[in-house]
């Protein structure tokens, strides 16, 4: 098979994560199309269908957010990003802006879980796809208390949490078959990782699934 290539666009291809191009800043730009195919399936092998609701923290230049705003009903996607040119430049580059007429996806440019609870919408499902290896334990709890509160909704007179919340890790290193299967263990790697994390996601009351 053919190593990637930028085949003629613009694609970073050769850039180091964190450059300044809208897709290596966010990943290794070889892995841009891996990542975003990965995670879209493991949303639908969960259960994702066009009529839920979806929130996507930290969705940088929409490396899944290009999957999913067209697969959602119009309206059922939105995205937390600080960096609002991330977004700007996965519309321009990616998505197109006849999409984001069609579709109507929501955009909140904070790095704040605080827009996602003033906000006062309930999610089917959630996703955090490499933000938390980043952010510092304080953040990952104020992430996690609002993602888990966005996942309830009234049942009757009983206000429960039904949504689910896909949270993933890649690995960094590159090369063997193992590094996916890595990556579909998010759960598992996290934990292993990072202890504190656990007693955090318990705290906001999210119950942990290995895939
Ligand atoms: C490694 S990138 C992943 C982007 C996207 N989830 C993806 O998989 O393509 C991390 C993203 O988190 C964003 N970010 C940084 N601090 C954040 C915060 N406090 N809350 C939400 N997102 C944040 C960054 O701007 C960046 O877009």
């Amino acid at each position: 098979m053919q190593p990637p290539s930028d085949d003629g666009e613009d694609l970073g291809v050769g850039l180091k994560p964190g450059d300044p191009h809208y897709r290596a800043y966010v990943g290794p730009p070889e892995d841009y199309d891996l990542i975003a195919a990965m995670t879209f399936n493991l949303l639908t092998t969960l259960g994702l269908r066009q009529h839920h609701s979806l929130l996507d923290v930290g969705c940088g230049s929409l490396r899944i957010g290009r999957l999913l705003i067209p697969y959602l009903n119009q309206g059922k996607y939105f995205g937390v990003e600080p960096n609002e040119w991330l977004v700007e430049e996965g519309i321009k580059r990616e998505l197109g802006e006849a999409l984001v007429q069609i579709k109507r996806p929501t955009f909140f440019f904070s790095d704040s879980p605080e827009v996602v609870v003033q906000a006062k919408v309930s999610f089917d499902f959630a996703l955090a796809q490499s933000i938390f290896s980043h952010c510092g334990l304080d953040l990952i709890g104020g992430w996690l208390s609002a993602v888990s509160r966005s996942l309830e909704s009234w049942i009757g007179n009983t206000r429960a949490r039904r949504g689910r919340f896909l949270l993933r890790q890649n690995s960094t290193r590159r090369g063997s078959k193992t590094n996916l299967l890595a990556g579909m263990h998010g759960w598992k790697k996290l934990s292993e990782k990072r202890q504190d994390e656990m007693s955090l996601l318990s705290r906001a009351g999210i119950e942990r699934w290995k895939l």
